[in-house]
């Protein structure tokens, strides 16, 4: 029998700061498909090795799982007996799946009106306290970060280092499956704790002789949405893609260094060309993420339309959150509703069965 994945702490105990014996609140997050993408180069005309790292297929969803398992499993060693957290959605969904899992109050809180329907169905459901604030993200991140300096509640966002730890495990499974590293490696941009997370990851796996060169990063953001890329902070950030409206990154100092250091680059583009993407996955390859997660496919159709790769490169795109988690948008994309009266008659008529 196939053993059975046991989570990215158990897999992954050596290249983290755990103890011998501690046990990880864990839902067997990670070990995600590495999806060869074939149709989209195809389209593209580009003839590159093309993959997409599944992240939505993590247990909440998204690609939050594997730095919650260890946040909420320090939190819980320590003795913990509350989280809290500042969320677009997805860490929201991680911290009270985990928080559960753990016997933990959870605190979230979001900003009003603007996280995926899913998501704050996932913090419900979870049992955790939703606060929604009158504010953006970024505002909700500065409350949360001074209330857990001065109360007995345990910060689970990315600021606090074992979300990134936990989360920096990407890079290894994607090494661990190619065989070597990537040519390319685009991933969204919103707090940038992924895009720090995974090139720390990659610079680990190389120093423990895992792998002989180091990927480019390259990160992006949404243009309305664009800090980095600006080099100033948004006060009014805006795009369709909610889980990725941040105006002022608590990382974005590690998300330049990831790009300089890997001769990568953080680069914005628009809603529209996100959206393009995020139709080109669910219907030329059956790959449904959320609308922030096609950005790093939005980055790779940029690469290639501007010339950038060379045949036989290796490039990977992390999807970081399902489809599912944002009806919504999906169904307010141009799509045919067709209607027809009962019986046969009027369904062979739309296919096209006189
Ligand atoms: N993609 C999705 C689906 C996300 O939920 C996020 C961040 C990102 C990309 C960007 O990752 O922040 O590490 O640069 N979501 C956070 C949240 C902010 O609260 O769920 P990042």
């Amino acid at each position: 029998m196939r053993k059975e994945w046991p989570g990215i702490i158990e897999h992954y105990r050596d290249f983290l700061p755990v103890l011998p014996h501690t046990r990880p609140v864990t839902l067997l997050e990670g070990g995600t498909p590495l999806l060869p993408l074939e149709r989209i180069p195809e389209k593209l005309g580009i003839k590159i090795s093309l993959f997409a790292k599944i992240e939505g297929q993590n247990p909440t969803g998204s690609f939050k799982d594997r730095g919650m398992t260890l946040a909420v499993t320090k939190a819980h060693e320590r003795g913990a007996k509350a989280l809290i957290c500042a969320s677009t959605g997805n860490t929201s969904a991680s911290a009270a799946a985990y928080g559960a899992r753990a016997g933990l109050k959870v605190y979230v809180v979001i900003p009003e009106g603007k996280i995926a329907k899913g998501k704050l169905a996932q913090a419900v459901m979870h049992d955790s306290v939703v606060i929604q604030i009158q504010g953006l993200f970024d505002e909700a991140l500065q409350v949360v970060r001074e209330i857990s300096e001065t109360h007995p509640v345990a910060l689970v966002n990315s600021v606090n280092p074992d979300r990134l730890e936990g989360q920096k495990t990407v890079s290894f499974e994607i090494c661990d499956f190619l065989g070597h590293e990537p040519t390319y490696h685009f991933l969204p941009v919103g707090n940038a704790g992924n895009i720090t997370a995974s090139w720390m990851g990659y610079r680990e796996y190389k120093m423990a002789g895992k792998m002989r060169e180091l990927p480019r990063m390259v990160g992006v953001q949404a243009e309305g949405a664009a800090p980095i890329v600006k080099g100033h902070i948004v006060e009014k950030p805006e795009t369709v893609a909610s889980a990725i409206r941040i105006g002022n990154p608590a990382s974005w100092q590690g998300a330049l260094k990831a790009a300089s250091e890997s001769r990568g680059e953080i680069i914005a583009l628009s809603d529209e060309r996100i959206l393009e993407a995020y139709r080109m996955l669910a219907r030329e390859e059956g790959v449904f993420c959320e609308p922030a997660s096609a950005a790093s496919l939005a980055g790779v159709i940029e690469y290639a339309r501007n010339g950038r790769f060379l045949s036989g490169e290796t490039v990977v795109c992390t999807l970081t959150g399902h489809g599912l988690k944002d009806p919504e948008t999906a169904l307010s994309t141009p799509h045919s509703e067709i209607r027809v009266p009962p019986g046969k008659e009027a369904v062979l008529k739309v296919l096209g069965f006189h």
